[in-house]
């Protein structure tokens, strides 16, 4: 299973990766507008690119074909390693599948049901966001989701990698992994709580302790 982080804070990404979990990011417009002054989102999406050797999502803004299209061969310029981020519209599933044809990997995002899922994946999309948190969120078991996509691409061998996304607690990423999704794109604060547990906190003060009265 492959873990992403969900961020666009370099700090935040520099220190995932010095842990050695780290196979890629994802960002969208709320994440960089989360980083405003620390300069222009295509030169912070370059310096993601420098830290991590995985995807780089980045997403499009504009809602028509020839406006994503165009956004995304431009971002696409950026790094090899970026991805485009395109939602789950009509004109979305266009734009998949013509930069599918150019060789641009995709990620469909803001996905909610596993149709949309399943016709991101016919569209040529590399990779599919289904958001489970926000599915929480409206009282929606937001695995459920994951567990549905799973059994599909599964059924017709789909090549499309499924980022499990809105990722909100140590759960998710557990459950994703007993589902098997491909990837968990995790926030950094998650991340630290998957390392975390208060027994081996007490085994550690322990240790500590006991040492004191080892004779050296
Ligand atoms: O990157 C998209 C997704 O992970 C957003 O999460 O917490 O805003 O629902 P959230």
């Amino acid at each position: 299973m492959k873990f992403f982080i969900d961020t666009a804070n370099l700090d935040e990404i520099k220190e995932a990766a010095s842990i050695g979990i780290l196979d890629g990011v994802t960002t969208n417009p709320t994440l960089l507008a989360k980083e405003k002054g620390k300069g222009d989102f295509k030169t912070i999406l370059k310096k993601i690119c420098e830290v991590v050797d995985g995807p780089v999502s980045a997403e499009v803004v504009a809602t028509d074909v020839e406006g994503m299209v165009k956004e995304a061969e431009d971002l696409s310029q950026l790094h090899k390693n970026i991805v485009i981020k395109v939602p789950i519209t009509k004109d979305g599933l266009k734009v998949i599948k013509i930069l599918d044809s150019k060789g641009i990997r995709t990620n469909c995002t803001l996905v909610f049901s596993p149709i949309q899922a399943l016709l991101a994946a016919k569209a040529g999309a590399s990779f599919v966001s289904p958001f489970v948190g926000r599915l929480d969120d409206a009282s929606h078991v937001g695995m459920d989701l994951i567990e549905d996509i799973v059994t599909i691409f599964e059924n017709y061998d789909v090549a499309t990698e499924i980022i499990v996304a809105s990722v909100r607690n140590p759960l998710h990423v557990v459950e994703s992994a007993i589902m098997g999704a491909d990837i968990a794109t995790i926030p950094f604060k998650v991340i630290e709580q998957l390392i975390k547990h208060p027994l081996t906190d007490v085994g550690i003060k322990n240790f500590l302790e006991d040492w004191k009265k080892v004779d050296k």
